[in-house]
């Protein structure tokens, strides 16, 4: 029976987690109360509409939107919140640790809003360095003498699968020691089919790490094939097929390209590390994953030398600019680099985005120009660089290369296409192949 009641849930902070984990969890019954202190955030928020992009994102919004009730802070919660998710960015400090101001500022405001219950959860899903969780229960035994427990449960969605994976998440990790915690986050979370694995708040914590800092080694260990294959002339798209179809190995995150980028990957392996060296531990593999990457990024400058000595005045098209493909995310993306790289030397530069566009103008403004499709940007051009396997940028007829560009020369950071298609009279290289 009380698995049939609507828990009050609230969740702090409307990022890409806070947003979706909002969504998710009003998808299985739970009224939320969202709270986002941007204004400007809050106002979209609270009109339906999503701040972020993310495939399928405003569909299930509108379905739920009626579960949650938007607020600017922790003030209007009220005593029938039992459970606070804590969704708040963690971001990059200037040495490599994780900035986790907001979570705390959010923890304070708890503590003191004196309307709450006695009795609540708070549920920490922001990447935080590990002792965070035993640092706040610590702070929140020293402030206040209310039955508040604390426990750690790291996200893995990713942008552009954000939804799926929250809805169906493949994993649900709990950090806490506490079984009535566990018991009503299992209330919380709901279905039946979900898949717990209960531990430790260090350890829960430290998965999170783990798993990201797995993938980036992956993506590096990859990044380091292709570029023994492209010198023994061999073939990195077989190269992978041949490594995934192991199952131990397993087919994921083995695409070679111009390295990690987003918010995730690049802050949280040098927070690993930073973490390991903070225990006295130097964590060689992940240092030596961070490095390739680095080298990683320039990799089509690189390769662009060899046709051109120079990029001082030379038309430059950009294809891609969001880190992946299905967001408008920018962050750490490695086309950003290359078009700071390219503008030093004094390039012309023109850039098509499906939907990073205006993000990239506000960067930029008018130091670049800007496309309103792939044809528009390689007119005139005398170099393509593409840092994004957008669909559409996959799909481009290969023979407008040869149509619109002054020189046909493209440089591919996302091996989009196969290289058996590529037309005689194009220039072609892409990562870990054969040039054409
Ligand atoms: C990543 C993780 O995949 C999520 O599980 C995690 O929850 C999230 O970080 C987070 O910590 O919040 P995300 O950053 O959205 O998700 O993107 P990914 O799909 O992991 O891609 C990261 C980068 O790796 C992208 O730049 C992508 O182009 C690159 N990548 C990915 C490769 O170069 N090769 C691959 O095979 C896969």
């Amino acid at each position: 029976m009380e698995r049939e009641k609507k828990m009050k849930v609230a969740v702090i902070g409307m990022g890409y987690v806070g947003l979706v984990t909002a969504i998710s969890l009003a998808e299985v019954g739970n009224e939320i109360i969202a709270i986002e202190k941007n204004s400007t955030k809050l106002e979209k928020l609270k009109l339906g509409i999503s701040p972020i992009y993310e495939p399928n994102i405003q569909e299930y919004f509108k379905k739920y939107k009626e579960n949650i009730q938007f607020e600017s802070n922790c003030e209007n919660l009220n005593e029938d919140v039992k459970v606070i998710f804590i969704c708040v960015g963690t971001p990059e400090n200037k040495d490599g640790t994780a900035d986790t101001r907001s979570v705390y500022e959010a923890i304070n405001e708890i503590i003191n809003n004196n309307v709450l219950a006695k009795d609540i959860i708070i549920v920490i899903k922001s990447t935080v360095p590990i002792g965070t969780n035993k640092d706040i229960e610590k702070l929140i035994k020293n402030k206040t003498n209310k039955n508040i427990k604390i426990v750690s449960n790291p996200e893995f969605l990713s942008q552009g699968t954000a939804i799926d994976d929250a809805i169906n998440p493949q994993r649900i990790v709990l950090g806490t020691d506490s079984k009535e915690t566990i018991k009503i986050l299992k209330l919380v979370y709901k279905k039946n089919n979900r898949k717990y694995v209960i531990t430790d708040s260090n350890t829960a914590e430290l998965i999170k790490y783990a798993c990201n800092s797995f993938l980036a080694l992956k993506i590096s260990y990859m990044n380091e094939l292709a570029n023994i294959c492209e010198l023994i002339n061999g073939n990195i798209k077989d190269l992978e097929k041949g490594m995934g179809t192991d199952k131990r190995i397993g087919k994921y995150f083995l695409k070679s390209g111009v390295g990690y980028g987003g918010s995730c990957f690049p802050k949280d392996t040098k927070a690993l590390v930073k973490l390991a060296e903070r225990e006295g531990y130097e964590i060689k593999t992940l240092e030596a994953a961070i490095l390739v990457n680095k080298n990683q990024r320039i990799k089509l400058i690189e390769k662009a030398k060899k046709y051109y000595k120079n990029f001082n005045n030379l038309n430059i098209a950009i294809l891609g600019t969001s880190f992946k493909p299905n967001t408008d995310d920018i962050r750490e993306s490695a086309a950003i680099d290359n078009i700071n790289i390219l503008l030093n030397e004094k390039a012309n530069i023109k850039v098509y985005d499906p939907v990073s566009l205006e993000i990239i103008k506000e960067k930029y403004k008018d130091s670049i120009e800007y496309s309103n499709n792939i044809d528009e940007a390689v007119t005139g051009a005398d170099l393509c660089l593409i840092f994004t396997e957008w669909k559409e940028i996959k799909e481009y007829k290969l023979n407008n290369f040869v149509k619109y560009m002054k020189k046909a020369i493209v440089l591919d950071g996302r091996n989009c296409y196969e290289i058996n298609r590529i037309p005689k009279k194009m220039i072609y290289e892409a990562i870990g192949n054969k040039k054409r």
